[in-house]
């Protein structure tokens, strides 16, 4: 099959559909709404809003079929190595899987190693819960500070967040990424020696960020009262890398272990999870991870157009590759959800954000938009501007619960009236012929209608997605990640590309290592291109002031 062929015909459909609204859309089918709605537990995605119909999405299940999608998700599910330049499975779903008691990597039952570290996480929150776990005072440890960057900080702290209703009282977690230092020592300002847990989180055990962070807090820990011999009570470790986590001392019973096949953006699921359950309670971890399951079945078995991360990516292909758009703006209703942008950033952007296909040959067309977002309605406040009347169209996914963790007055109606205007306006847009009719109402002359009229005209026909819940608890949450987990694999196989290697990381870092004995040795003259030169004088300059 030849994809660039076949974006072609894509390309041709859009073509006819370029006069088209999406409201007029609604007038052809009157079933719409229905069709386009999409059940899930307590969720409901509705896609009509999107510039889709029968005929675009018949076109666009023949693509996904000619790219061999349905064989593919299998061979995800059932642990081929589908990550084939890190030569790995992908198997973060086998993390959740609570029904299969055999699923194989390299011919090993892997099963029985995951239930094994889920009764290992769950006997160590017993004794947190409890207050068995003491530090060297004697005193119950009652703070976690989670060292970790990237999928080993962005996932947990973002489920942290969006559950925070349910944190254990009488606990208070901190997450530290920055090797800034002022991320470190802000936080260790909140922290008192004898009663915290750091829980130094990375796959690797290698990072630098998180190497360095790790190691300043164990010399701030013995600077204030602990040592060598408490280290072990104080200092636990989320890692694949067994060798490194006892070369930094950490006793082997507190090393939760994962595996290669769990991709750093997709590990929330595993023992980088720990704090979640540490804060909100095992049991709710375990609904976090029964909604990702429910989500896995739903994606595993639902035909195409009834499957919510297919549709997802659907758009995401139909909006970016056939029409052009480049950016997704992802908008969460809801306070607790703030960091759910920043989150899907990584998962998104880490694993579609690549210029090359399978094989290696450079992209044909055009894939990955830039993910951004911010929770309403503090946004609206802010970038609506563009989204409404900017020259680029960003399509958007709008996500709120109809249930406030906090119910104050008339404040979740209010949230959730702008919610609904906001995808209502962005479709429907505001003629000239209606703005006029505003005008002369609020009394402006003729002069004065012609000078605004342009400006205030709303051209609509901007494709959004609704996702609806009905509150945001655990089990919805899990559903909700996982959702755009699969989004994203769904994307990988569009484009054909590996969603789960990520090179594009790689040349910062080696360049960075480059850089650090030079900037610590000034004698030296800097190897490196004029303008890095020049600044790396600069900084040696002005460090002395
Ligand atoms: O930024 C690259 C990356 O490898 C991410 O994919 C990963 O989530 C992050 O660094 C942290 O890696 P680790 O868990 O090994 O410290």
């Amino acid at each position: 099959m030849n994809i660039n062929e076949n974006i072609k015909v894509l390309q041709q459909i859009a073509e006819q559909y370029k006069n088209r609204s999406i409201l007029s859309l609604f007038d052809d089918d009157k079933n719409r709404v229905e069709k386009l709605t999409l059940s899930f537990e307590h969720m409901i995605g509705d896609f009509s809003k999107q510039k889709i119909d029968d005929e675009i999405l018949k076109a666009l299940e023949n693509f996904a079929e000619l790219c061999g999608f349905a064989q593919k998700r299998e061979q995800m599910f059932s642990g081929a190595k589908i990550n084939v330049t890190e030569k790995r499975a992908v198997l973060h779903t086998a993390l959740r899987n609570s029904t299969s008691d055999d699923i194989r990597v390299d011919g090993i039952n892997i099963i029985p190693e995951i239930k094994d570290v889920l009764r290992q996480m769950e006997n160590f929150c017993a004794k947190f819960h409890s207050g068995e776990l003491v530090g060297y005072s004697g005193k119950r440890l009652d703070t976690i500070v989670n060292i970790g960057i990237g999928g080993s900080d962005l996932g947990p702290k973002m489920v942290c967040t969006a559950l925070k209703p349910y944190h254990k009282k009488n606990t208070a977690i901190h997450f530290v990424s920055n090797v800034d230092s002022t991320h470190l020592v802000e936080t260790l300002t909140l922290c008192n020696p004898e009663t915290t847990l750091f829980i130094i989180a990375s796959k690797t055990f290698t990072t630098e960020e998180t190497m360095t962070n790790a190691h300043s807090a164990r010399m701030w820990f013995l600077n204030n009262g602990g040592n060598d011999e408490s280290v072990g009570k104080h200092f636990i470790a989320l890692s694949t890398n067994l060798k490194e986590t006892s070369a930094f001392g950490i006793n082997p019973d507190n090393v939760f272990r994962f595996w290669d096949w769990v991709g750093g953006r997709f590990s929330l699921w595993s023992a980088i999870g720990l704090p979640i359950a540490l804060i909100c309670g095992y049991d709710c971890f375990r609904e976090l991870l029964s909604g990702g399951e429910e989500m896995d079945k739903h994606f595993h078995t639902k035909e195409m157009r009834h499957n919510i991360p297919i549709m997802m990516a659907f758009c995401t292909f139909w909006n970016t590759t056939i029409n052009g758009m480049a950016n997704h703006a992802v908008l969460p209703y809801d306070e607790y959800l703030r960091l759910f942008p920043a989150f899907l950033q990584q998962l998104e952007m880490e694993s579609i954000g690549k210029f090359v296909v399978m094989n290696g040959n450079k992209v044909e067309y055009k894939t990955n938009p830039s993910v951004w977002g911010q929770p309403g309605t503090d946004s609206q406040h802010s970038f609506f501007q563009l989204i409404h009347q900017g020259t680029d169209i960003i399509p958007c996914d709008f996500i709120a619960a109809a249930q406030s963790h906090n119910p104050l007055g008339n404040h979740q109606q209010r949230l959730l009236a702008n919610f609904l205007a906001q995808t209502e306006a962005l479709m429907n847009g505001k003629s000239a012929a209606t703005v006029r009719e505003e005008l002369e109402k609020a009394g402006l002359n003729e002069k004065e209608i012609e000078g605004l009229i342009q400006h205030k005209i709303f051209e609509g026909n901007r494709p959004t997605t609704t996702i609806l819940c009905k509150k945001i608890d655990a089990f919805t949450l899990g559903a909700l990640i996982a959702m755009y987990e699969h989004k994203v694999f769904t994307l990988g196989i569009l484009w054909n590309i590996n969603s789960f290697d990520q090179w594009g990381v790689e040349l910062g870092k080696q360049l960075a290592k480059k850089i650090l004995p030079e900037l610590s040795n000034k004698a030296d003259e800097p190897q490196h291109d004029a303008s890095t030169n020049n600044l790396i004088r600069q900084i040696h300059a002005w460090s002395n002031e």
